[in-house]
């Protein structure tokens, strides 16, 4: 038997949340109904919009104005909700259930016909079981961190490294003033392109990412050859997820009903600690935190969300369920979820970007 045809369709947004989802949720909206003629449901919190009532909206042309310079999302997300394994507490424990038949009835009952899907690896991935279930879905991935193997970039990075290159600038300022070091942790899970771009782009001395574990005495070597040459201030740019040679990462806290539970942070006071210990010098911690997922989205941003909002509904009409868009050098691509969801993109610790920091003295304190 014949698919029915697409009448209407329902977007939503999981996972943290990251600069310009707004703008692809706008131009999935615009593309759906000026070319296809399509209705759209705007879904809040992602999956919990399907499993709770009331959670859902329509959203008409005009509802989208305006809406590209806007940080966060106007649907609200989370990293709750997997239909799948939905967890809740009962009697102080926390309990899991399988609810994804009451999403499955959800999404028949409001006639949503097919799903465009934002997000990152877990939300990805519970769209991939849904498609799997014969739901008619396309994924767009998103997230600061940059660390998706599946695309060249993700929507949101490009604001997250501007924000944190504006806010080392500023840091550099007090501490060359001060003749500190001083210590920028920034965002980025288990990878550190946020932490290499900014911190090139922002003259860092020293850059401690994931991919290159680190070694505290060659960092204060660095620090104390700086000082001797007459440079009194020293920038560390450190990735949440970086670790000591043959140790681990810090973990700060533990979300316990989260698809992925750790929360990285710490590292920063860890290395200032050191720092302090073997130098004796003045040293200073900022944590960058959540300034990195908000404000308002570069022109790039912007630009590549608008062209993955388009591709993504263009995909469900051309058919093609169970994909993602994705970047691939200029041009946005299609390839499955499958292959795409969990599939890390890490820093080649060799790559030319590396070396090329090295080449102008950066050290990665190795
Ligand atoms: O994945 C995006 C991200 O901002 C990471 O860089 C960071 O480790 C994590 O999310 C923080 O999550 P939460 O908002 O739950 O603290």
């Amino acid at each position: 038997m014949a698919e029915a045809a697409i009448k209407k369709i329902g977007i939503l947004t999981g996972g943290g949340d990251c600069p310009d989802l707004n703008a692809v949720i706008r131009a999935a909206v615009k593309t759906a109904i000026i070319q296809y003629g399509w209705k759209v449901i705007g879904i809040e919190d992602g999956f919990e919009g399907l499993l709770k009532e009331g959670k859902t909206r329509p959203l008409l042309y005009d509802y989208v104005k305006g809406l590209l310079s806007r940080g966060g999302t106007i649907l609200g997300s989370s990293n709750r909700g997997n239909p799948f394994e939905y967890k809740f507490r009962e009697g102080g424990k926390i309990v899991t259930e399988d609810r994804s038949s009451v999403l499955m009835d959800n999404l028949r009952s409001q006639e949503i016909d097919a799903l465009v899907v934002i997000g990152g690896d877990g939300t990805l991935s519970i769209a991939l079981r849904l498609s799997k279930m014969g739901v008619r879905v396309v994924g767009v991935p998103k997230t600061i961190d940059n660390d998706l193997a599946a695309t060249d970039v993700t929507f949101g990075f490009d604001t997250a490294i501007n924000t944190a290159t504006e806010a080392i600038d500023k840091i550099r300022t007090t501490g060359e003033s001060h003749h500190r070091v001083m210590i920028v942790e920034v965002m980025g899970r288990y990878t550190g392109w946020i932490a290499l771009q900014a911190g090139i782009a922002s003259g860092g001395d020293i850059i401690l990412i994931p991919e290159i574990p680190f070694n505290m005495d060659k960092i204060c070597e660095v620090i104390n050859e700086r000082i001797k040459s007459g440079r009194n201030a020293t920038i560390i740019v450190v990735a949440e997820g970086a670790k000591p040679d043959g140790g681990d990462v810090s973990v700060r806290m533990v979300v316990e009903d989260s698809h992925d539970p750790i929360r990285l942070g710490g590292i920063g006071d860890m290395v200032a600690h050191e720092i302090s210990l073997k130098t004796n010098l003045e040293t200073r911690v900022t944590v960058l935190g959540h300034i990195q997922r908000g404000g308002i989205p570069s022109a790039f941003d912007r630009i590549l969300a608008t062209r993955l909002g388009v591709s993504a509904v263009d995909l469900l009409a051309a058919g093609g369920y169970g994909k993602m868009v994705c970047l691939h050098a200029t041009h946005i691509e299609a390839v499955a979820i499958e292959d795409a969801v969990s599939q890390l993109k890490k820093i080649p610790p060799d790559g030319e970007v590396v070396k090329a920091a090295q080449s102008i003295g950066v050290s990665f304190g190795k």
